[in-house]
């Protein structure tokens, strides 16, 4: 943890300048990530990193929400592109106030479908990458940071057709909570995020010749708004819809075994 909780270091006679205040949301190219960006845009912060690959939609971003968001173009899959956040990290010097952790993909397929590459892949993303810039970051961060990990609703069961997916948001799901648990006492709050269906680019809108319907779906907004809410309230969890809340205790209520056809059932159109 850092030790350094005033903004100015001393060194011997030198005064150094201010520590930058920043917030780091990856996935700030896509839907939830970029509402993640301009509304912490608004809180005291100095600079944001805009993590994503997709540099001309960073750089879009970072004209709409102002100077202070500053785009990092990086894969995070590619192993060595997520090292060098500890680089980034050590050149700088920064205080971490937020760290939100949001990129994610998603494919809804029979688990034969699945190439060893793109299990790979989705695993890397969904889980290494929020695991590892985690632990990067805490040394930076201080009493009354936040970490922000985006999971799912679909981590409340195990889900069929998107076993890997439903399988990697219950890993932070539960990893954040856990985490939440540890670093209580030092001050910083971590927010599993689970939202349910959300109007992205994430979702296929059509399925087999059939479009596909997504009950409960809300906007981006709505899930950011409850997300940094919730975080500043001290939540180890983010549930923002009435449909999400009923989901989450039909979840703890019922048999998995049931859940799970439940679930099969509302999608056998699309399969
Ligand atoms: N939409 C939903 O219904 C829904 C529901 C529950 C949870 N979620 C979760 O919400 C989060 C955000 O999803 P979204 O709905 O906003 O989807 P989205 O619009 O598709 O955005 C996904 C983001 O992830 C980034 N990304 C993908 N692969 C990457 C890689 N290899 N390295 C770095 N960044 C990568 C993308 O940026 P680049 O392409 O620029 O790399 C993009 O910014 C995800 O974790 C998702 O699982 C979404």
């Amino acid at each position: 943890m850092n030790n350094h909780t005033q903004s100015n270091i001393k060194t011997g006679d030198k005064t150094e300048a201010p520590r930058k205040r920043i917030a780091i949301v990856t996935g700030a190219s896509g839907g939830i990530g970029r509402v993640f960006v301009r509304e912490l845009a608004k809180e005291t912060i100095d600079e944001i990193w805009a993590v994503g690959r997709n540099s001309q939609r960073l750089s879009a971003l970072q004209n709409e929400a102002g100077v202070k968001v500053v785009p990092v173009c990086k894969d995070l899959t590619d192993h060595a592109a997520l090292l060098s956040f500890s680089d980034l990290l050590k050149e700088q010097a920064p205080r971490v106030l937020w760290l939100v952790n949001n990129a994610g993909i998603a494919r809804m397929a029979p688990s034969r479908e699945f190439s060893a590459p793109e299990i790979t892949q989705a695993t890397d993303l969904n889980c290494k990458a929020p695991a590892v810039l985690i632990s990067l970051c805490i040394p930076y961060m201080e009493k009354g940071s936040y970490i922000l990990n985006v999971s799912s609703a679909a981590a409340f069961q195990p889900v069929p057709y998107l076993n890997l997916y439903a399988a990697a948001k219950a890993f932070a799901r539960s990893y954040s909570r856990a985490l939440h648990a540890e670093l209580r006492p030092c001050g910083i709050t971590v927010t599993a995020v689970c939202p349910g269906w959300v109007d992205t680019d994430l979702l296929s809108r059509e399925r087999n010749g059939r479009i596909v319907r997504f009950p409960g779906l809300v906007i981006p907004e709505r899930v950011v708004a409850k997300a940094l809410k919730d975080a500043k309230r001290g939540r180890d969890m983010s549930v923002c819809s009435l449909y999400v809340k009923c989901q989450h205790l039909t979840a703890k209520l019922l048999p998995q075994r049931l859940t799970m056809r439940l679930w099969l059932h509302g999608i056998r159109s699309y399969l």
